[in-house]
């Protein structure tokens, strides 16, 4: 995406000091993911192929006491956590002992209890202001992004906070796991561990191939690296439908492996979803979908080790049609640009990312041809297309704040 726009650190850090008159001391940051393959399965046990994108949401902390003015000083424990969401102009005050009312604070705040229970200790006496470059409500994750920065800075927290001796250190997967936990937890969506795993797992220019029943994970070459393009396509729908209709989805998904006598749809195929009575027809296209998606992706993943980009093209859009006539996630305005999209002849595959019922559309195109693919889809779709390049970068990361001397 365009780079003049990635500023959610300098917002964060700004307003930290605005608002407590003092530099904030640790800043951590975590980025959205743009899924190239592998959807709706990672909640079936499948394998998924997501990239780390290069927007990120960044956290800023100090302490709160006066003490936090001095870089370097041990840091008070005045109690709880006084947050800023910078972007939404809102505070909140976490780890009072209160829920927090609003949602992103309940989020913050089951992330924080995930966390600390998970290594037997509390947080306390902190000012925490954040911002994100990550798009919301699109599709590409930008509530794991939060979750993960800001398990990362409460990393980093604990350890200023109970001494060098203290091991913060938590396995990467299991960080992924607490975040997912936290978000079923505060916002009731039973999401998989896709997205969280890829914000802190993702490495620059390569794709993290998870799979989600062993946790094993590697990384493979994104397009980027075989001479493609991945391009992101805005269809500026957001569907409020989408979290009741995932757990709609999850359950039907369950009750067809149920109904399949296996423990997730993992352990069937398509063969076997076809052949099999006593399903309901809903269950049978839902099942059709998780278990020829896990089988693209692993053919996916394969054509990207070899440098294959004309086979992974051919799956996206496979993997679109499922989704679209089997999982029936899309949307008219989806479907609508991903055809506009397959039309130009410089594509190689486009199909939905995410969730579904709107947001982004992903394509691949070869670096070659990129303009001339940007050339045609603002023909096709009109010149205010919102169009961006998504290239795989870093996963979660923390640091001091250098503009403070400690
Ligand atoms: C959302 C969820 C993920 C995953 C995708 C669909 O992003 O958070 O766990 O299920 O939808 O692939």
């Amino acid at each position: 995406m365009d780079a003049a726009a990635l500023h959610a650190r300098d917002r964060a850090l700004a307003a930290f000091e605005r608002r407590w008159d003092a530099p904030g001391t640790l800043v951590a940051s975590a980025p959205g993911r743009v899924n190239l393959i592998g959807e709706h399965v990672d909640y079936n046990d499948g394998i998924v192929l997501p990239i780390a994108l290069e927007e990120r949401c960044w956290f800023v902390a100090g302490a709160r006491t006066s003490a936090s003015a001095t870089p370097g000083a041990t840091p008070g424990m005045a109690p709880g956590i006084e947050v800023l969401a910078v972007d939404l102009g809102e505070h909140a005050e976490i780890a009072s002992g209160a829920s927090p009312e609003t949602p992103w604070a309940r989020l913050l705040d089951e992330v924080r209890i995930g966390v600390c229970e998970h290594l037997g200790v509390s947080l306390g006496g902190w000012h925490v202001a954040f911002s994100s470059d990550v798009p919301r409500g699109g599709g590409l994750s930008s509530s794991a992004a939060v979750e993960v920065a800001w398990a990362t800075l409460i990393l980093g927290l604990l350890e200023i906070e109970h001494g060098p001796a203290f091991d913060a250190s938590i396995d990467p997967m299991r960080v992924a796991m607490l975040c997912r936990d936290a978000e079923h937890r505060a916002m009731g969506v039973p999401c998989g561990v896709m997205d969280q795993a890829v914000s802190v797992l993702g490495t620059r220019g390569h794709a993290l191939r998870l799979d989600c029943r062993s946790l094993e994970w590697s990384h493979v070459p994104a397009p980027e690296r075989l001479g493609g393009e991945v391009l992101l396509i805005d269809s500026g729908v957001r569907h409020s439908l989408a979290s009741s209709a995932y757990a709609e989805r999850r359950a039907t998904c369950e009750a067809a492996a149920a109904a399949l006598g296996v423990a997730s749809l993992r352990d069937s195929d398509t063969e076997r979803v076809e052949s099999t009575p006593g399903l309901t027809e809903p269950q049978r296209a839902c099942a059709r979908h998780a278990t020829s998606e896990i089988q693209r992706t692993i053919e996916a993943a394969d054509a990207l080790a070899s440098g294959d980009l004309e086979a992974f093209g051919a799956r996206m859009n496979a993997s679109h049609d499922s989704l679209r006539d089997d999982y029936r996630v899309s949307c008219a305005e989806v479907d609508e640009i991903v055809d506009a999209a397959r039309r130009i002849p410089e594509v190689l595959g486009a199909r939905m990312t995410g969730g579904g019922f709107g947001g982004y559309v992903v394509a691949l195109c070869r670096s070659a041809d990129r303009e001339r693919f940007i050339a045609a889809a603002r023909d096709a779709l009109g010149p205010d297309t919102r169009l961006s390049i998504a290239r795989a970068g870093e996963g979660r990361r923390w640091e001091s704040n250098s503009s403070t001397g400690s």
